[in-house]
């Protein structure tokens, strides 16, 4: 497949080999604009933005994903495909299912359970295990101890659905299930496909059971944290 492509407007060779990922393309302009220097904005398709820039003089790519795991399927396919990309971590957000997180806590998924069937694709005779790359993770979790921020690191769930039935969540939470967001199934499956690196990191930003959500304001503060852990790990 040649670039650009239907979905994105950047040229082979625009997309640094590290690139972060927001459901929300916003997230993706304001990391651009707050953390990088030297930006150069690389796709406007669908609204989908992407930009690569400097951070601490090192190159890295910020995306958006969109939600759903057919969304971020297709971007990342493509990143990891026709881009060269070889390591893509997703900052987003979840809702708690596990009783002991709170708003604003920092979840890694390193396995990602799904009731999507996105995997049928691959015709395997069993159940895939979707999960996060030990090399991101080990930098991750280390870039978190310096930063002296505290990581919730486990088995999250990707739904296909937001408004979903409370007892099947409470099936998975029984389960260990920390969290319940979209896209990290889609994610660490295209990366195995494409023997690349992934990993989903997820703030709290609701619990479905207790119907709290957090304020914007503190959804952006508690997202700051969030992206220096990544943009750390990014760079090392
Ligand atoms: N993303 C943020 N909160 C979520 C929830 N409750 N369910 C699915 N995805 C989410």
């Amino acid at each position: 497949m040649c670039t650009p492509t239907p979905h994105n407007g950047a040229k082979k060779g625009d997309i640094a080999k590290t690139v972060l990922m927001s459901g929300d393309p916003l997230r993706a302009k304001y990391i651009a604009e707050k953390y990088f220097e030297d930006v150069v904005q690389y796709n406007t398709i669908r609204g989908m933005y992407g930009y690569t820039g400097r951070y601490k003089g090192v190159r890295v790519s910020v995306q958006g994903h969109g939600m759903g795991i057919p969304s971020i399927g297709i971007y990342t396919y493509e990143l990891y495909n026709f881009y060269d990309v070889k390591n893509i971590i997703r900052i987003g957000s979840a809702g708690a299912l596990d009783e002991n997180l709170k708003i604003g806590d920092i979840v890694v998924g390193i396995g990602a359970s799904t009731n999507s069937n996105y995997g049928k694709q691959y015709k395997l005779e069993g159940t895939l295990s979707h999960i996060a790359s030990y090399s991101i993770l080990k930098e991750l979790t280390s870039t978190a101890d310096d930063l002296n921020i505290q990581l919730n690191v486990g088995n999250i769930l990707s739904e296909d659905v937001f408004y979903g039935d409370l007892d099947t969540l409470r099936n998975w939470a029984r389960m260990g299930i920390l969290a319940v967001e979209m896209e990290a199934a889609g994610l660490y499956m295209n990366a195995a496909a494409a023997g690349k690196n992934a990993l989903c990191m997820v703030t709290i930003s609701d619990c479905p059971f207790t119907g709290e959500a957090a304020s914007a304001e503190f959804r952006q503060t508690k997202f700051n944290d969030m992206m220096k852990i990544a943009l750390e790990t990014a760079i090392k």
